[in-house]
């Protein structure tokens, strides 16, 4: 289990284990890759960031995972592996989110990308992603960085 900071001085729990804080987590992270590059998605407010968002009644986090990838990218998601879980004691209220690690075959055109401007594919991430402007809060907190280490070993 790792305690951290976050972006917003909020305390963030992460862990490797099998979902430590919930089983039927609210939120999704995922961290994609598609043909040898990174897939991120550019959030309207937010900025540059892997895709995610809430879990819907009816839905496992998991399918979740796979849905965001395809609206907020229109990556099709080849194959998805949970990765870890994390809490954040935010401002607003408690949140559980799961993160995964998801292999996207392609990327299909949308009409819509909902609240992001779409697909964003990098070769890699810049080393200064905290002071970077045009990223998101939630790439500036060590979740990326622990899960980043963790992934390497898979890849
Ligand atoms: P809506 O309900 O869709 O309007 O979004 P919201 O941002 O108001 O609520 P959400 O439940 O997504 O997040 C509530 C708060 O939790 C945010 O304002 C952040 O402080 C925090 N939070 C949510 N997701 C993350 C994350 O991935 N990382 C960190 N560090 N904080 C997060």
């Amino acid at each position: 289990m790792y305690t951290f900071r976050d972006f917003y001085h909020n305390e963030v729990k992460l862990s490797f284990q099998t979902e430590p804080f919930s089983n039927r987590p609210k939120h999704v992270w995922v961290i994609c890759r598609c043909n040898g590059q990174w897939l991120l998605t550019k959030h309207k407010e937010r900025g540059l960031e892997f895709p995610g968002g809430k879990v819907e009644n009816g839905e496992t986090a998991k399918e979740a995972a796979i849905r965001e990838v395809h609206e907020e990218t229109g990556g099709i998601v080849e194959d998805i592996s949970y990765i870890g879980q994390y809490f954040v004691a935010g401002k607003g209220g408690d949140v559980i989110k799961n993160v995964y690690f998801a292999t996207v075959e392609r990327l299909t055109e949308q009409e819509t990308y909902f609240e992001t401007d779409g697909p964003v594919l990098l070769s890699g991430l810049p080393k200064d992603i905290r002071k970077n402007k045009n990223y998101s809060f939630i790439m500036k907190d060590d979740v990326l960085v622990q899960c980043m280490q963790h992934i390497q070993k898979l890849i």
